[in-house]
C-alpha cells in the first residue's frame, strides 16, 4: 500500500478527514484542488472562471500522475477526479481508493451555502443528476464509509479498521 486516495462527492468530507487520516498515520497529507492552486496560482473558481472546465481537468491530471508516483501520502481528490479513467488508474496503482459517501440532503446542509464550488452553482435537479451519475464510479473503490451520520473521528477510525483488516487479508494470502 503506497497511498490512501479519498474519493467521493463535493462535500462527503474528503479534505477534513483525509487530513485527519494522515496525522494518525503519520503520513503527509495532500489535497488534488490545493495543489492544482499552487502550481496555478489560482483558485479553483477562478480556473473555471477564465479557462473553463477542461483547463481544470488537464491541470488535475498532471497534479493525479505526479503524486501518485510518491509513497505513503493521504491524497483527497476533488469530486471529479476519478471520472478519468487514467487518473483512476494511476491512483488504484499506487493505492487503496477510499470512497467517502453522505446523502444529497447531507451534502448540501454541508456546504451547499460555501460559492467556492463552480459545478453547485447550478439547480438542485442538475446537482442531484451529477450526484447519481457519479455514484458508479464512487462504488468502485476497495471500499466505502457513509459519512452521513459519523463524525470525522469515528469516519477515520472505521478507515484504519478497514486498512487493517485489508493488510491482515493481504498478510495471510502471501503466507
Ligand atoms: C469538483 C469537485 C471539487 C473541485 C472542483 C470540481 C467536482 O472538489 O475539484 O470544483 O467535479 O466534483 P471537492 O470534491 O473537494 O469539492
Amino acid at each position: 500500500m503506497r497511498n490512501i486516495v479519498l474519493i467521493g462527492f463535493m462535500g462527503t468530507g474528503k479534505s477534513t478527514v483525509g487530513r485527519r487520516l494522515a496525522q494518525a498515520l503519520a503520513w503527509n497529507f495532500v489535497d488534488t484542488d490545493a495543489e492544482i492552486g499552487e502550481v496555478t496560482e489560482l483558485s479553483v473558481s477562478e480556473i473555471f472562471r477564465r479557462y473553463g472546465e477542461t483547463r481544470f481537468r488537464s491541470e488535475e491530471k498532471i497534479v493525479v500522475a505526479r503524486l501518485s508516483q510518491e509513497d505513503e501520502l493521504v491524497i483527497a481528490t476533488g469530486g471529479g477526479t476519478v471520472l478519468n479513467s487514467s487518473n483512476w488508474g494511476v491512483l488504484a496503482e499506487n493505492g487503496v481508493i477510499v470512497s467517502l459517501y453522505a446523502s444529497l440532503d447531507v451534502i448540501l446542509n454541508r456546504i451547499g451555502h460555501k460559492n467556492d464550488r463552480p459545478l453547485l452553482r447550478s439547480t438542485h435537479d442538475e446537482i442531484e443528476r451529477l450526484f447519481l451519475e457519479r455514484q458508479p464510479f464512487y462504488e468502485k473503490a476497495d471500499f466505502t464509509i457513509d459519512t452521513t451520520f459519523r463524525t470525522i473521528e469515528e469516519v477515520v477510525g472505521e478507515i484504519l479498521a478497514h486498512l487493517g483488516r485489508m493488510a491482515i487479508h493481504e498478510f495471510t494470502r502471501k503466507n
